[in-house]
């Protein structure tokens, strides 16, 4: 986000930002009984209650005790929502808060956090400088909010979310070409400047990228029925082989949420309803592996980290890279679909105002894109404000996700912003777009 130099502007924001999120935590959690939040919904998440709280534990933890300097209101309750402590299957048999006492928890602190930032200073040191600590809380709600987006998109039973479709592709689409061209040459990745950026972020570092071509949109399910229907699963020799074993294991056939309708079509399920998959927008719940031999299968590769972000960023023009592919300015409606505000990603080929100095469309948005590259520390990398927020996950268990998705709020996704998860998952909101190389040397 663009941060004001006066104070009491930040403030202002700070206070804009914290409300976005919790009204979304509140439109995620208000519309299911006590039962439902108690409830597991799969292994691979935590019951709703336990994130309702979690957030709340965490903005007391770094804002009323690391800025304000307080004392712990419920320091027996620390333990049972520390991520780290307690893996996501083993959260239901904790003794959580009940749904009642886990809102009252989170109110209370949201009411400390408001009084307290009414009185702090920005100047006090790095935690608060433009008011990072604030800014860290937003993103990390707004993150669980996602992740108890797809905690809904999991959950069994009768639709409780709604939300209007995005509107179709405007009718240049038709011209777009297949592919843009990114010409080859250094760059700067990654952010020094961004007053919110998360330490993964940072710092800006030059890269050289060689020339290379990127898809104009994510790939879209019509393109991957075709993989589907040309038998991709089946064909060994298009898959990597820890992908192969996993296709196997998981008897991997489809995207997640996917099924076979009559007369060859196919149908998903998206929040509680099922409808027939559609053709223009990109494909999502799809894992790493099956992007991976998606791009095999159609003659191409996924993109590396830096090769997105030079498609994304860097304006050839001016030699410089932009905070967004539009350009510095934040986003909007028009530009990208962020924010929950669709409950699916746009038809490909939309948003032709977010589009990048390369031509791309829904850099930012839509989908999550998968890129070829492990998670990884920039040169010159610097924990903060702790180890866990991302140090302990660089190495080459994780695969790096880009450009953010209808789920993820604009606070939480920038230019920069970088996401990771096992290559194995397909609950998140994932798609792809793939790339090659150029000949140009
Ligand atoms: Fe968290």
């Amino acid at each position: 986000m663009t941060i004001a130099a006066d104070p009491s502007t930040l403030r202002d924001e700070i206070a804009a930002r914290l409300d976005t999120a919790r009204k979304r935590t509140q439109r995620l959690t208000d519309c299911l009984d006590e039962d439902e939040l108690l409830r597991q919904h799969s292994p691979l998440m935590s019951p709703l209650v336990w994130d309702l709280a979690h957030v709340a534990n965490q903005e007391e933890l770094w804002l009323l005790r690391g800025v304000g300097g307080r004392d712990p209101m419920h320091p027996e309750i620390d333990p049972l929502y520390d991520a780290f402590e307690h893996p996501r299957a083993k959260r239901p048999t904790l003794p959580l808060l009940p749904p009642g006492e886990a809102r009252s928890y989170a109110h209370e602190v949201r009411g400390r956090v408001l009084d307290l930032l009414e009185r702090v200073s920005f100047s006090t040191g790095q935690l608060v400088e433009h008011g990072f600590a604030f800014g860290m809380i937003a993103q990390h709600e707004q993150q669980h909010d996602e992740t108890m987006l797809a905690t809904h998109q999991l959950r069994k039973g009768s639709p409780v979310l709604r939300a209007q479709a995005p509107e179709p592709a405007p009718a240049d689409v038709l011209r777009l070409p297949a592919e843009v061209f990114v010409p080859g040459g250094i760059f700067t990745m990654g952010t020094s400047t961004e007053p919110w950026a998360l330490d993964n972020e940072r710092p800006a570092h030059p890269v050289d990228v060689p020339p290379f071509y990127l898809d104009t949109t994510p790939v879209t399910n019509a393109a991957y029925i075709g993989f589907i229907e040309a038998r991709g699963y089946d064909d060994q020799r298009l898959w990597s082989q820890a992908g192969w074993e996993y296709r196997q294991k998981a008897d991997l056939a489809a995207p997640l949420f996917w099924e076979r309708g009559g007369a060859g079509q196919w149908l998903r399920r998206r929040f509680g309803i099922t409808e027939p998959v559609p053709a223009a927008e990109p494909v999502m719940h799809v894992s790493w592996y099956e992007a991976d031999a998606y791009a095999r299968w159609a003659g191409r590769r996924l993109p590396s980290e830096a090769e997105w972000e030079k498609a994304a960023r860097f304006d050839q023009a001016s030699g410089r890279s932009r905070r967004y592919p539009w350009g510095d300015a934040e986003p909007t409606p028009a530009r990208a679909n962020l924010g929950q505000h669709h409950l699916q990603p746009a038809p490909a080929g939309s948003y032709p105002q977010g589009a990048a100095p390369s031509g791309a469309r829904q850099l930012i948005g839509d989908v999550w894109e998968w890129t070829a590259s492990d998670f990884r520390p920039y040169p010159g990398f610097v924990a903060y404000p702790y180890r866990e927020y991302s140090e302990v996950f660089f190495g080459t268990d994780y695969k790096v996700l880009r450009g953010g998705a209808f789920s993820a709020d604009p606070v939480a996704c920038r230019g920069t912003f970088r996401n990771w998860d096992f290559p194995i998952r397909r609950q998140i909101f994932s798609g792809f777009r793939t790339a090659r190389d150029s000949d140009l040397a």
